[in-house]
């Protein structure tokens, strides 16, 4: 399509010239210039923007008007929010936010591969912190669904993780949809630890605790594809009891195996393309042990209608991206959906939910 064309001549071998942050930081420049002419922001929202009554899901009591969300760890701060709810997006995940401010980790520290079109981070939860991110999105008008995605502070000591967490959602729940206990990014040290079984039950029941008995808005919670499928098994066994409401899978993957011809591989977490069938794997998994009982939000390399498709056929109720759109650019979200839609039109089917789990 032509507007494809336009993000693949022109836009993309502008940012894929610079280094990805500076790429990042300019469309943020381009979007926040563009929201100086409303008229020309509503033009955008209109060409990137695909409505279906077929598409509107309901996921943990929460209303979406399509399935498709933009992952955690794009819109850092909370204030890219207002116009990613312009650019197609059914729900934005925000953060990881961390109980205190922090600066992340030295840059350079994300890095493309586009042979695999996949990426390679290690931010280190760069963000304002729980304070400074509430003034950031409190003076936000609501459009769509709000995540908010939490993590540890690098400095709070593993045995604090707990207060460091309910500081975020205590700050936060108040102007969020639905929160999420992030223990599967790889780039702060130790924090995946946090999925070993009797870890996680004691940070769930603990933030809980530290909320007054309980979670303030649905809670999910984000685990990472590289767990041995024992292990996350017994995790599904316990997942049940936790009182959450959903799990998202997944992070990235720190197993590069799949990367390969290249003079340098960096370290951090994998995602795009080389994500996605581990992703899927464990959603398939997760799907057949707990029937239903509860939501996943699907997300690893999901770059079209067809990836997502399989996503929402292994058992995923949501699904979001991150890579796909670097790679793909902003028309990724009208085309999956499009996708999702006609295909809904051609097998007959009146509603994305009734696709959850359908392969
Ligand atoms: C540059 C970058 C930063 C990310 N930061 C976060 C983060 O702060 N918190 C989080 O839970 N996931 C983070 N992620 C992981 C994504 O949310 C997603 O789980 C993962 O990239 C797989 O999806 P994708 O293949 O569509 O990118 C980040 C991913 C990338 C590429």
């Amino acid at each position: 399509m032509v507007r494809d064309h336009f993000y693949s001549l022109f836009l993309k071998p502008l940012f894929f010239s610079l280094d990805p942050e500076n790429a990042h930081q300019l469309s943020v420049s381009l979007l926040k210039a563009a929201n100086q002419f409303p008229g020309f922001l509503n033009k955008i929202e209109q060409v990137t923007t695909y409505k279906s009554e077929r598409l509107k899901v309901k996921v943990a009591g929460i209303e979406f008007s399509n399935p498709l969300g933009m992952a955690a760890g794009f819109d850092k701060t909370g204030e890219l929010y207002p116009f990613l709810a312009k650019l197609g997006f059914g729900h934005v995940e925000i953060g990881t936010i961390t109980g205190e401010k922090q600066p992340g980790n030295p840059q350079p520290r994300v890095f493309r591969y586009p042979k695999d079109q996949a990426l390679i981070n290690r931010m280190g939860f760069n963000n304002p912190g729980s304070k400074e991110a509430l003034c950031i999105i409190s003076t936000q008008k609501k459009f769509i669904p709000r995540g908010i995605n939490a993590g540890k502070t690098k400095i709070v000591p593993a045995e604090n993780a707990v207060e460091d967490y309910v500081k975020t959602f205590q700050s936060l729940s108040g102007v969020s949809d639905y929160g999420v206990i992030n223990v599967s990014s790889p780039n702060t040290p130790g924090l995946r630890n946090l999925q070993e079984k009797d870890a996680l039950v004691a940070l769930v029941n603990g933030i809980r605790k530290g909320l007054g008995g309980k979670f303030l808005i649905p809670t999910f919670v984000k685990l990472a594809p590289d767990l041995e499928e024992n292990a996350f098994l017994e995790l599904l066994d316990i997942v049940l009891d936790l009182g959450i409401s959903g799990l998202v899978l997944t992070n990235t993957t720190l197993d590069k195996s799949s990367l390969t011809g290249y003079s340098r591989i960096e370290e951090g977490g994998l995602s795009g393309r080389p994500v996605r069938e581990k992703s899927t794997g464990f959603i398939r998994l997760a799907y057949k042990k707990l029937q239903g009982r509860l939501p996943i939000i699907g997300v690893g390399g999901i770059d079209s209608g067809e990836s997502a498709l399989e996503k929402i056929k292994a058992g995923a109720n949501l699904i979001q991206i991150y890579t796909g759109y670097i790679y793909q650019g902003p028309f990724l979200p009208y085309n999956i959906l499009k996708f999702l839609d006609n295909f809904m039109l051609k097998e007959g089917v009146g509603n994305i939910s009734q696709l959850t789990g359908s392969e």
